[in-house]
């Protein structure tokens, strides 16, 4: 048997990796510019992190969610208290496409309403709800579509509010600024107007963080930096670096009925364990201002080049969008410069570093950009 063949290889074998740094199997060394995407934000093998993970492997791994687990307590407790959001109940799940599943799912208990509102370029993953969410044709199966989702334009307040006056929405569903399709912010006003609206007609707004989330902007959660609450936050990648762990944050209104949410393997003690001392690292190692400071030095020191038509983004999230394909460059990036990037589409290069990089990690990244341009 072969693994199922859906991803595109680069070929390269990475076997360690510390801080923005991964070795492979010929010895050569890689900068990291992408974290697995958005996955590696407290970088790779923090020391903190391993003792913590193996110390607890060498204690309990799992036990089933029919037992107490006072790591979950904990680990509610401190995400609460460093988001803000103490007064928010969470529900652990292990990936991104699990946490909106679940999200789409308590909106709809909620409302007694069906229909969800999501944007074009949205990516919320591939599973049933969330790919019907996701604004990409080519993953959406007949199955993704039997959901009542309606698409709509950032920005397109006037067609929000119409459909939100229906009282026939169960949720919107957006990304504070949307990674996969292009690295685009929607515009603040936007963004407030969304949140009184939702209130105003009883929606309920659901705010994927799972790129975002976790300090890359600079922020714990992205649309922390325009003062707006949703009323459920999906959580993932970065949880516990690595390991599969996400969640929904919930807000106080939402009943939680026993047995409508569930699952095996989320919450186990190894995953708490790291995803406790991610947050402890993130604080410790002062990583949301980094992620800020770094953010702004790329943005400032990317080269003026006619083939790069917009750089944007926010902290440790960047889109370089060109004017051309961005595929031979991010080749020769990897193969010449030793460099690993992301994309987002045909033209987009996006930046997801580790939040630990520093500033002569970011010097090497643009002086490589300038000697491949
Ligand atoms: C914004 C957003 N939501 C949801 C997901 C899905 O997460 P997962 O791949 O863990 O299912 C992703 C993954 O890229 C994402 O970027």
């Amino acid at each position: 048997m072969n693994p199922f063949n859906v991803y595109n290889l680069f070929n390269v074998t990475p076997v360690s990796a510390h801080g923005c740094t991964i070795k492979d199997d010929k010895g050569q060394e890689f900068l990291d510019m992408y974290a697995g995407n958005a996955v590696m934000n407290i970088g790779h093998s923090h020391p903190k992190y391993i003792q913590a993970v193996t110390d607890q492997l060498q204690q309990l791994t799992y036990c089933s969610n029919m037992v107490k687990n006072p790591l979950q307590d904990q680990l509610a407790l401190r995400l609460g208290k460093m988001t803000g959001y103490d007064d928010y109940s969470l529900f652990l799940c292990n990936s991104g496409a699990e946490a909106v599943e679940n999200a789409l799912k308590l909106a709809s208990f909620h409302t007694g309403r069906q229909r969800v509102i999501a944007f074009k370029r949205g990516y919320h993953g591939r599973t049933s709800g969330a790919g019907a969410v996701t604004d990409n044709p080519s993953i959406s199966s007949l199955f993704n579509r039997v959901h009542k989702v309606i698409f709509l334009d950032i920005n397109d307040t006037a067609t929000l509010k119409k459909e939100l006056e229906t009282q026939k929405v169960a949720a919107v569903i957006i990304e504070p600024i949307q990674g996969t399709g292009g690295v685009h912010t929607p515009q603040p006003e936007f963004m407030q107007t969304l949140e009184l609206v939702c209130r105003q007609t009883e929606t309920m707004l659901i705010m994927d963080e799972i790129q975002t989330g976790f300090g890359r902007t600079g922020k714990f959660f992205a649309h922390q930096w325009l003062n707006i609450h949703p009323d459920l936050i999906c959580i993932g990648k970065p949880m516990a670096n690595g390991l599969p762990c996400a969640g929904v944050m919930i807000a106080p209104h939402f009943e939680a009925v026993k047995g409508r949410l569930g699952t095996t393997l989320a919450g186990n003690y190894v995953t708490m364990a790291a995803a406790l001392s991610v947050l402890d690292v993130l604080e410790k190692d002062n990583l949301m201002a980094n992620a800020k400071a770094m953010g702004d030095f790329l943005k400032e020191h990317i080269p003026a080049s006619p083939r790069i038509k917009e750089v944007r983004g926010k902290g440790l999230m960047i889109g370089i969008e060109f004017r051309e394909l961005v595929a031979p460059i991010r080749q020769k990036l990897l193969y010449d410069k030793h460099i690993i990037t992301g994309s987002a589409g045909m033209n987009v290069i996006r930046l997801l570093p580790p939040l630990c990089i520093t500033q002569q990690e970011c010097y090497t990244f643009i002086n490589a950009l300038k000697a491949v341009l």
